[in-house]
Order: structure tokens, then C-alpha cells, then sequence
């Protein structure tokens, strides 16, 4: 995608992309809650792609429009780590997150990242850490949301999904 396109994508959200962000904000609350086994554990959101968080015509994307749900929620919000990651709008979206929540609204501080996902040895590494570690670590939603998936490394995503079910 152009650098044009990808303004273009981010100037006003189509209605795909608003039930896209609507499944996986309203799905992954549920998800902590029912895997929630009381034991105080925590749960991770990564977005490899996250995008900006906020589309030009004021609607919210994903990382957005969980965060709000969350952050209404007393218990959730010291549970949950944000890790959000992408190659153009970090910092974008680092701005929106912090203008919406200031730094104390969740106990655990997001983490940020602008790697290329097709390219970094640094994801790749870590899809391979949890691979290599063969125990289950906290649940987890890892959103895999490109704007296409050639150049995936689907061994990694293979990898990453291994452990979990033990
Ligand atoms: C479909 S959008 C993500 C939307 C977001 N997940 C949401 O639901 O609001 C794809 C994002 O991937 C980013 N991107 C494109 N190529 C990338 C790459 N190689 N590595 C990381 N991010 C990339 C783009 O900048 C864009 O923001």
C-alpha cells in the first residue's frame, strides 16, 4: 500500500473496519473474564498492525475502542498489558492512547514498538521465546491485522500458537 492509500485508509473508517474493531473490542473482555481462572493473573493484547487508533473522520479503531471498554472496567484495567506495534503510525497512535487515557487509567503500562513484522528479527524472536518456553503464558489475544498478508512469517504464527491448549 502507497503512503497515499494508507491516508486515504485512514481518513474515514468503511463499515468493515467498524465491525472488524466491534468483534475484537467487544470479544476480548469476554475472552479475560472467561479464561479468568482467579488466580490474579494477567492478560496481554498485542497488536502487531494497531494503526492509529483514531480515524481522521473522529471514529475509533481497535486499539481505541478496546481501551475504552477496558478502562470502564475496575478489574480489568490493572490486568491487562497493551502491546502495540506498526511500522508507519506509533507514534500516532502513542499520542491518541495518552490524550485519551493520561498514564494512570491501567495499572501496566502499554508497550510500543514500529518494527517491520515481516522483516524485525526482534518479532520473529519472540514468536520463537514463547515457542521455546513450552509453557502457557498469560492468555493472550495477539490481533494479526495487516493491510494484507503476503511476507507473514507463518512458521512464527505456528509457533506462537503451539503452547496454548496445554
Ligand atoms: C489494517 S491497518 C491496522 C488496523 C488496526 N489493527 C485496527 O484494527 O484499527 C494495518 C496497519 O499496519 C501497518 N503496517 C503496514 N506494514 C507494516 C509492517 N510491515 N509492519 C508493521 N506494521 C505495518 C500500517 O501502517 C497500518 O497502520
Amino acid at each position: 500500500m502507497t503512503a497515499a492509500e494508507e491516508e486515504k485508509f485512514w481518513a474515514s473508517q468503511r463499515p468493515e473496519s467498524r465491525v472488524k474493531a466491534l468483534l475484537v473490542s467487544d470479544y476480548f473482555p469476554q475472552y479475560c473474564r472467561i479464561v479468568d481462572r482467579g488466580k490474579g493473573e494477567g492478560f496481554a493484547y498485542i497488536d502487531l498492525w494497531a494503526g492509529r487508533g483514531k480515524y481522521g473522520d473522529g471514529n475509533l479503531s481497535t486499539p481505541l475502542l478496546l481501551a475504552d471498554i477496558i478502562a470502564k472496567d475496575v478489574y480489568l484495567k490493572e490486568k491487562i498489558t497493551f502491546a502495540f506495534n506498526d511500522l508507519n503510525n506509533i507514534e500516532i497512535l502513542k499520542k491518541n492512547f495518552k490524550d485519551r487515557y493520561g498514564d494512570q487509567t491501567f495499572a501496566k503500562k502499554p508497550r510500543w514498538g514500529n518494527y517491520d513484522v515481516e522483516k524485525s528479527e526482534v518479532i520473529k524472536k519472540y514468536f520463537n521465546k514463547i515457542h521455546n518456553t513450552d509453557k502457557v503464558n498469560n492468555p493472550t489475544l495477539l490481533f494479526f491485522d495487516p493491510f494484507g498478508y503476503a511476507g507473514i512469517d507463518t512458521l512464527g504464527l505456528a509457533n506462537f500458537l503451539k503452547p496454548w491448549g496445554k
